[in-house]
């Protein structure tokens, strides 16, 4: 299984970033998490170019078209999601890639509470698949990388993200019970 964790901040020490390498580095054998770190590459996106999108574009689609389900975590930026990610969700819009992918939410603060409404409200809109339910948070703002490795390395911090792990493992896994499916608003 492939799991593709995208973060909402492109900033080189972000939590949430850090929040998804935790993520990936326990991750069990037969799945992967790959943290996507093109963010930046992606153009603005313009309906014009969307019949034959530039190569980032293309390779970024692709990305998610072969994945089992994406993790998202961002920060919140004017009481928002980052104009960066909105833009990469803009780009998978058009084809059915994204449709019924599996997607939920980490996050990497005890702030953020409308970005989380945006979010939540996006990719209700652009994938059945999207789980509300299944959703976990951490208060790291302001730490460093490895602050954040050692928050989350404390005993009650890892069996949440080892849960919420396991839970979306079930959740993309097309060969069990998925119960945690969300509900369409497309
Ligand atoms: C441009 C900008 C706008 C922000 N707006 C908000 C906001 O509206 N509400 C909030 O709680 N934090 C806001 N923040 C703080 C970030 O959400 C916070 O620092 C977050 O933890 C950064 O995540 P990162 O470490 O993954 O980059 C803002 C930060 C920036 C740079």
């Amino acid at each position: 299984m492939n799991i593709l964790a995208i973060s909402g901040s492109t900033r080189a020490a972000s939590t949430n970033t850090a929040l998804l390498h935790a993520l990936a580095a326990i991750a069990p054998t037969g799945v992967t998490v790959a943290v996507y770190d093109q963010l930046a590459s992606l153009p603005v996106f313009s309906a014009d170019l969307d019949a034959a999108p530039p190569q980032a574009v293309m390779d970024f689609k692709q990305r998610v078209a072969a994945t089992d389900g994406i993790v998202f975590s961002s920060p919140e930026y004017v009481r928002s999601l980052p104009g960066g990610l909105k833009n990469a969700i803009d780009w998978l819009v058009s084809g059915d890639a994204v449709i019924a992918k599996p997607m939920a939410i980490l996050h990497g603060s005890h702030r953020g509470d409308d970005m989380l409404d945006a979010l939540r409200m996006v990719l209700a809109t652009v994938s059945s698949g999207f789980s509300p339910d299944l959703f976990t948070r951490f208060p790291l703002i302001g730490k460093t990388p490895a602050q954040v490795s050692e928050t989350l390395a404390a005993p009650e911090n890892a069996v949440q993200l080892r849960a919420f792990l396991s839970r979306f493992i079930a959740l993309a896994n097309p060969r069990t019970n998925n119960s945690f499916a969300g509900s369409s608003h497309r």
